[in-house]
């Protein structure tokens, strides 16, 4: 897992490492400016122009130095200052003094270059951005440069992502420590380009003092599966039973139960309406198939099936009523793991009985509209505070959450995260369906329940990246994502 923090947060970071464990500002600095200038000298040939543009603050520090070191490589560098120099930070009138004594040559106006070095502001925004600092801006948006960012390009909010009125798109930001919940959140992520993280010495302790810690899975993360050993069976990895589908749907439980066997559950078993029966099985002759009649619906063969499985996930395409409600209910009442997603959460969200039922084995798979209903907020407020309202869910009901969007956010018991991995490809009818069988399989086959509530849109979204090498983004669709989780798993 890595740590993902807001600006605010940051801050402490660094002045824990500075004050506490005693790591001069000017090291980090150097450290922080090196790495970027190093990543321009592997990118830019030296015949390129480059005009870095700094603030006054720490951040526009850092941009001196990395005019400096890029300088003393050979590179033909300018240096354009924005903001008042006699109310600039120590650091920054230390670094503007080396580049001074070293002779940088330093403009009064902005000119276009090759390369644009974006340092004027970094975690330390606080406010809107205007006057001479939006015109730049603008200017730099406006050209044909490559846009290098230091830290997070200048506009975004280190703390949410939000733009404040103008920001710098950027074609890579070189973010140092950790990503920045600005440049994994959008909008703001749109504007950082390719995003790389810099390691430059922050200590581990130092990211302890962070109380809310958000995180990311990592590769690593999937050693969380366990190994699959040669003496088992199929009973040894799960059995699942998804509760999807309905008179006019059946995809959505075809999609749900070929994932989970894409994921190594051992047994899928599908409970779903009368008129899904061929088609479940023609599709995937490896799920068992039990299903009810609407008219006369017998809740004797849903317990039977409750009895049998281990892990149980209800939601796709099974429409709103009061058959579902009941369902949910009978659901709710055995305690199993139980992943919620789609018209289960619609059903839920309209009955405060259901809502009283919901145990700590559960997590649901919201949409923004769906968590719009859940919760009774505006999907544009939701929108806006993904992690606020994830956490909420966490706290208000006790359950697990995956919150989807283009950033999905999951929150357990104790813990946030934020998914990096995935594609706007994925943004598909039946990706979802996909995704609520990956995160029942990997329980199945034996990963611990917070675990799988994290690491389920890791690989869902892997997949969809994997899907890329044979389908673009335009043309995927949600069996493209399950062929990705094979490639993956045949990758690992
Ligand atoms: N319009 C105009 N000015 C603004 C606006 C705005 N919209 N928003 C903020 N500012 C001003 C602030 O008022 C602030 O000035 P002030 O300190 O006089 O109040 C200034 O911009 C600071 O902006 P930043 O440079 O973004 O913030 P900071 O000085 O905190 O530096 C930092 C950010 C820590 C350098 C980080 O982005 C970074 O690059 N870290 C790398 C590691 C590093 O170099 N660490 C050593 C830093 S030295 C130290 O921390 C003491």
């Amino acid at each position: 897992m890595k740590n993902i923090v807001t600006g605010t947060d940051m801050k402490k970071v660094d002045s824990y490492t500075i004050n506490t464990i005693g790591i001069p500002s000017l090291v980090l600095m150097e450290r922080a400016a090196l790495s970027v200038a190093e990543i321009v000298c592997k990118n830019q040939l030296k015949d390129k122009k480059i005009l870095v543009v700094a603030g006054v603050g720490n951040n526009g520090a850092d941009g001196v130095a990395i005019c400096r070191i890029l300088h003393l490589k050979g590179y033909n560098t300018e240096l354009y200052i924005l903001g008042d120099i006699s109310k600039a930070s120590t650091e920054f009138k230390q670094q503007l003094s080396i580049a001074h004594n070293i002779g940088i040559n330093i403009v009064g106006d902005y000119n276009d270059a090759d390369v644009i070095i974006d340092s004027i502001f970094g975690v330390g925004l606080s406010r809107n951005v205007e006057g001479v600092y939006k015109d730049v801006i603008l200017k730099i948006n406006k050209g044909r440069n490559f846009v290098y960012s230091v830290d997070i390009p200048s506009g975004v909010s280190a703390d949410t992502g939000k733009i404040c009125g103008v920001a710098v798109k950027a074609n890579c930001t070189v973010t140092f420590g950790s990503y920045k919940i600005g440049t994994v959140l959008y909008p703001g992520a749109e504007y950082c380009g390719q995003v790389v993280v810099a390691d430059i010495g922050f200590p581990q302790e130092a990211y302890e003092q962070i109380e809310e810690q958000v995180k990311t899975a990592t590769l690593e993360d999937f050693n969380f599966i366990p190994p699959r050993p040669n003496y088992s069976n199929k009973g040894t990895y799960g059995k699942i039973l998804i509760i999807a589908g309905s008179k006019d749907i059946s995809g959505a439980a075809v999609l749900c139960a070929e994932a989970a066997f894409r994921v190594g559950a051992g047994l899928v078993r599908v409970f779903t309406a009368e008129q899904n029966r061929q088609i479940i099985q023609r599709l995937l002759p490896e799920a068992m198939v039990n299903t009810y009649d609407v008219h006369h619906f017998n809740m004797k063969s849903l317990e039977a099936c409750l009895k049998w499985c281990d892990v149980v996930a209800i939601g796709p395409g099974i429409g709103t009523g009061v058959i579902q409600k009941n369902m949910i209910e009978k659901v709710l009442e055995y305690n199993l793991p139980t992943v919620i997603d789609a018209d289960g959460i619609n059903n839920i969200s309209e009955d405060e009985r259901l809502k009283k039922k919901l145990h700590k084995n559960v997590v649901i798979t919201p949409h923004l509209g769906e968590m719009s209903r859940f919760l009774n907020i505006p999907v544009e407020e939701i929108a806006s505070n993904l992690i606020k309202y994830g956490r909420e869910v966490n706290y208000k009901y006790n359950i697990n959450c995956i919150l989807k969007d283009a950033r999905t956010v999951i929150t357990t018991e104790q813990e946030t995260f934020v998914n990096l991995s995935g594609n706007s490809g994925m943004a598909t009818a039946g990706s979802g369906d996909v995704l609520t069988g990956i995160v029942a399989a990997l329980i199945g086959i034996g990963v611990e329940f917070n675990n799988a509530t994290v690491l389920a849109p890791y690989i869902h979204g892997l997949a969809g990246d994997k899907a890329m090498e044979y389908v673009s983004k335009t043309s995927m669709m949600a069996t493209d994502i399950i062929e990705g989780i094979k490639i993956l798993f045949k990758g690992m």
